[in-house]
């Protein structure tokens, strides 16, 4: 592996980016349920979106996400429209629109809003393009790239949280497969995927995720200890077929579990 210095983004401490809540309680096992992807002739049911909420979007999206250097339009239209206020507990949705994370439950977090935002133009999307995401969570980070035209694949480790995610999904009308399963496997069977998007911190990136990424993919991921400040890294694999790593932000994320834990 090559570190690239080209591309070293401002170095930004994030502290709580992603912190875990205090409810450590975690779920290890994980049985192997999937969505079916939607048939090619299905018909997209457009989002429900709350508009009572559209200001405070927009005020986040102007200080919290533009204000921060985000300029890619399709992150910045999404954020806008996505009502995160839906992905939170019902008794956090005053913060919902806040610069912070969230607890959801089960020890995990909704990222920061600039995470999500920052993580989602690192990718380099382009409609049309397949991409997997491991740590479905809340499933708002999903739900956006869904609204960007992509392709989404999810996987989550907690069957209660990939439950309820899939809910919403299916109440709000976002189209996202999801898989509950230990996401340090990837999902093979629909991969090479065109980005991948980590949203645990892993203490080193998983060998299968590399091995599912298309040639030119991209992969964002936090790597680093429990706890501890971690660093976001863009992974490329180059026209050589090099997998080539930037360093771009320190932040902080809940850890990456893993099924056999
Ligand atoms: C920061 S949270 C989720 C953020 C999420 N993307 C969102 O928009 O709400 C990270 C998630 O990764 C999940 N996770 C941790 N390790 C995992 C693994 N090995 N496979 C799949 N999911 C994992 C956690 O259960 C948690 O839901």
């Amino acid at each position: 592996m090559r570190e690239s210095h080209a591309v070293l983004a401002a170095a930004i401490l994030i502290a709580g980016a992603c912190s875990a809540s205090s409810d450590s309680s975690q779920s290890t096992a994980a049985p192997l349920t999937t969505t079916p992807p939607a048939p090619a002739a299905s018909v997209t049911t457009a989002p429900v979106v709350d508009d009572s909420y559209t200001e405070r979007r927009t005020t986040m999206v102007e200080r919290q996400i533009e204000g921060r250097g985000i300029r890619d339009p399709g992150v910045l239209d999404v954020m806008r429209t996505v009502p995160r206020h839906q992905f939170v507990p019902e008794r956090l949705v005053d913060a919902a629109y806040g610069d912070r994370a969230l607890p959801i439950g089960h020890g995990q977090t909704i990222s920061q809003p600039y995470i999500v935002a920052l993580m989602s133009e690192l990718l380099e999307v382009e409609p049309g393009q397949k991409v997997l995401e491991i740590g479905t969570g809340s499933g708002y980070q999903a739900a956006l790239l869904a609204e960007m035209g992509v392709d989404i694949y999810s996987v989550e480790i907690i069957p209660e949280l990939a439950t309820e995610a899939r809910n919403r999904f299916d109440a709000l009308g976002y189209q996202v497969t999801t898989l509950t399963a230990d996401g340090y496997f990837g999902w093979e069977e629909y991969a090479p995927f065109d980005a991948i998007i980590v949203t645990a911190a892993p203490d080193h990136v998983p060998q299968p995720l590399v091995n599912q990424l298309a040639p030119g993919g991209r992969m964002v991921i936090p790597i680093g200890p429990v706890g501890a400040v971690q660093t976001m890294w863009r992974f490329t694999v180059d026209e050589t077929g090099e997998l080539v790593g930037e360093r771009l932000a320190d932040v902080r994320f809940v850890p990456f579990t893993r099924s056999e834990e």
